[in-house]
């Protein structure tokens, strides 16, 4: 009965979205413990506790980001049965609560390293974290790469769209931070989350954190998203020379003006 269930949601999903990725099921049925934060049923295992621990001690608009991150995410699966049957709970936890990882502006941060970009800064910091946790054995190596694959795409939608559904819907969670309307959540529940991790420093905090990219390591932003945030706020930076296409059409040395 509830094989033939998924196999008709999954079925319909498939149906309408050809051009979409083949939809897997997720490789654990466990019914894993939940509790309730901002009025969401969300997961409550011990990896998922200590990613919020983690992240807690992060500046308070990016731990809040995080957690909107998460829960308006869950939010929209509790309210979606294809994406509730489809979806690994803790894959999707992790993927949302520790994505930016490589935002910590921390003195010698653990995760931020001097020449990559932050995306895979955080993504290997989600994969250093799993790995040593008590209960990394319950992390097989699909699990963890979808982790480590959501992280590493969330700025990066128009590849990330046509991952495996994991990987889509925690970008999409991410991306939900940066909208206004919400209509796969209740109304109230949106609300809920909102006024206990209100969204106060986060456009400032993206300025201010982007910009730090552009400065402090220039060679991690060209040809990348963050690169604009360089070129309208931090004077003499410059990716001409350093992107792809000066590979196919070199820039004078000589300059004109
Ligand atoms: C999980 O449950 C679904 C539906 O009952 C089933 O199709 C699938 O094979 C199960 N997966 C595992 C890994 O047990
Ligand atoms: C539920 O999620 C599936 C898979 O992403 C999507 O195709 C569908 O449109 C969603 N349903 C609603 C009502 O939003
Ligand atoms: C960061 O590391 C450098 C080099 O190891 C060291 O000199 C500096 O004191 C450290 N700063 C902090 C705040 O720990
Ligand atoms: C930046 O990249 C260039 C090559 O594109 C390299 O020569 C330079 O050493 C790099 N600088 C840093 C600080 O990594
Ligand atoms: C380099 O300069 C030449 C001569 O002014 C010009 O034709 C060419 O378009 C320039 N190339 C680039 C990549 O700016």
């Amino acid at each position: 009965m509830k094989t033939a269930s998924l196999t008709t949601l999954l079925a319909s999903a498939v149906a309408v979205s050809a051009h979409r990725p083949i939809l897997v099921a997720k490789t654990t049925n466990t019914t894993l413990p939940t509790t309730t934060v901002a009025g969401v049923e969300v997961v409550d295992t011990q990896i998922v506790r200590d990613a919020r621990a983690l992240i807690s001690t992060m500046e308070p608009y990016l731990y809040r980001h995080q957690m909107r991150s998460w829960l308006f995410g869950v939010a929209t699966i509790n309210n979606n049965a294809t994406l509730k049957a489809l979806i690994d709970l803790e894959v999707h936890a992790l993927g949302t609560l520790i994505h930016d990882l490589g935002w910590d502006m921390t003195p010698n941060s653990t995760w931020v390293t001097s020449d990559k970009r932050f995306e895979i800064d955080g993504a290997i910091g989600s994969r250093k974290f799993i790995t040593s946790h008590p209960n990394a054995d319950q992390w097989d190596l699909n699990r963890q790469q979808l982790v480590w694959d959501a992280i590493s795409l969330h700025g990066t939608t128009s590849i990330s769209e046509y991952k495996q559904e994991d990987v889509r819907t925690i970008v999409r969670s991410i991306g939900m931070d940066y909208e206004g309307e919400h209509p796969g959540i209740p109304a109230d529940i949106n609300a809920e989350i909102l006024a206990e991790f209100p969204t106060d420093g986060f456009l400032q905090g993206t300025d201010d954190t982007f910009i730090w990219f552009c400065t402090s390591k220039p060679n991690a932003t060209y040809d990348t998203w963050v690169q604009p945030w360089g070129e309208a706020f931090v004077p003499g930076y410059s990716a001409v020379g350093h992107r792809l296409f000066d590979r196919v059409h070199p820039p004078n040395t000589t300059t004109t003006s």
